[in-house]
């Protein structure tokens, strides 16, 4: 029961807010989302127009930046991200002290938080260590899977766009030539921006959060990387290939999986359904959902895991639990799917996540940053302990 005394003495009036169902944060004029309708805008773009038509790099300069670069604003910043793919010679030696059974997600937050170690935060360096960041994560994401199946890192290469250059650290082998598919660099373009921003999401959130006190870039960043991790959030990627692949291994008896998420008894939910703000659809699982049908048709993919996906989904639109807890498909529902047929192992799956979503927490950083009202982040409580006590010495205890 709620301390009404305790209460009282503070002499504020506390709102509670669970989770933050109801509560802004902020002011932001980055992302724009109607959950009722389904729609998503950055910066007043339509999604599904920037998914279809757009690059990575474009997506991320108008989000961090507020517009749609031109093309000498274009080149600038990705002749940028080219030059800073490269990770000092020192710190692949951090790699060395990871243990190959290490989560790439883990990797990723403390590299990404150790970068303040070789980039101190200078008011004047902000925008560099924007480039640095965005520049080196992909890098970073791509020596996390090398280490984790024990082959050497391959190196960035300046000829190379930033999805294929990504998928060459990744797949390339320093004895054979490897030539990134263009299929593959589209679908991981889209996908990218599909999770570029997507307003006070938990992980967004945790950023600014974390800058409110002034705290370093990587450090904010890196709080946003574990935050992101968890699997009612970013996890969620990870966890849905899971799912499938043990519903398939258990005889692919879906049924049996979609009863026990109903089951109130049980813990387990159906993963990549439901979502907090979307209560029609999210437009990104719309738009993911036929890009996915159209990539796997292309590489001429048959998965058995797609029709266990297939039959969840219809079921979900189909059965009254679902249908009035407004649970659909969300987009870690379709990119796990995509990320499998793509080749990309179910543990990089977040960090995909990750690389999609940096552009959208370097914007809210630089908002935050910049806005001279922002003051730090201090939510209150409702306290619920014990009244006043005294203190037992250890001896009567
Ligand atoms: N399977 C079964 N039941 C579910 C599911 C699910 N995936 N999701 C929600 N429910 C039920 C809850 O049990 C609850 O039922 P009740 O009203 O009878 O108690 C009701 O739907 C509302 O659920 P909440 O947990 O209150 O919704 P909330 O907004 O807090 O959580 C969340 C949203 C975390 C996304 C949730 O739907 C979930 O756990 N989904 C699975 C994990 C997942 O896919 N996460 C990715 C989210 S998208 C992203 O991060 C990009």
């Amino acid at each position: 029961a709620v301390d009404i005394t305790s209460l009282r003495s503070d002499a504020d009036i506390i709102t509670l807010d669970s989770g933050y169902g109801n509560t802004g944060s902020c002011e932001s004029a980055i992302t724009f989302i109607n959950g009722e309708e389904g729609i998503l805008r950055y910066r007043g773009y339509p999604i599904e127009q920037l998914a279809e038509s757009a690059t990575f790099p474009e997506i991320s300069y108008l989000l961090i930046y507020g517009e749609l670069p031109n093309l000498e604003q274009l080149s600038n910043f990705r002749q940028q991200l080219t030059f800073h793919s490269m990770i000092h010679e020192d710190m692949k030696k951090f790699f060395e002290g990871f243990r190959p059974s290490a989560h790439p997600m883990a990797i990723l937050s403390a590299m990404v938080a150790s970068m303040s170690t070789y980039y101190p935060e200078l008011a004047e360096d902000d925008d560099m260590n924007v480039i640095r960041l965005l520049a080196k994560a992909k890098t970073i994401a791509a020596y996390a899977y090398k280490k984790s199946i024990g082959q050497p890192f391959i190196y960035p290469r300046d000829d190379l766009s930033y999805c294929a250059n990504f998928l060459h650290m990744m797949f390339a082998m320093p004895t054979t030539t490897y030539d990134v598919p263009p299929e593959l660099a589209n679908a991981l373009n889209m996908l990218l921006i599909l999770h570029a921003d997507h307003e006070q999401n938990c992980s967004t959130s945790t950023v600014r959060m974390v800058a409110s006190s002034q705290a370093n870039f990587f450090a904010s960043i890196s709080a946003g990387i574990g935050a992101l991790s968890g699997p009612l959030h970013g996890g969620a990627n990870q966890k849905v290939l899971e799912m499938l692949e043990m519903i398939q291994q258990d005889g692919g008896d879906y049924m049996k999986y979609v009863n026990l998420a109903k089951d109130k008894d049980d813990e387990f939910r159906l993963m990549g359904f439901g979502h907090r703000v979307y209560k029609n659809f999210d437009p990104r699982a719309t738009f993911l959902r036929k890009a996915a049908d159209n990539v796997i048709k292309t590489m001429g993919i048959d998965d058995p895991l797609l029709n266990i996906a297939k039959g969840l989904e219809e079921v979900a639109l189909s059965d009254e639990y679902f249908i009035e807890r407004k649970l659909y498909p969300n987009v870690d529902f379709y990119s796990g799917i995509l990320y499998r047929a793509m080749g990309i192992p179910s543990a990089m799956f977040t960090v995909m996540f990750a690389l999609g979503r940096l552009p959208g927490w370097i914007a809210h950083w630089k908002e935050l940053r910049q806005d001279p009202g922002s003051r730090i982040n201090r939510p209150r409580q409702v306290y619920t302990g014990p009244n006043e006590r005294t203190y037992v010495p250890m001896d009567q205890r």
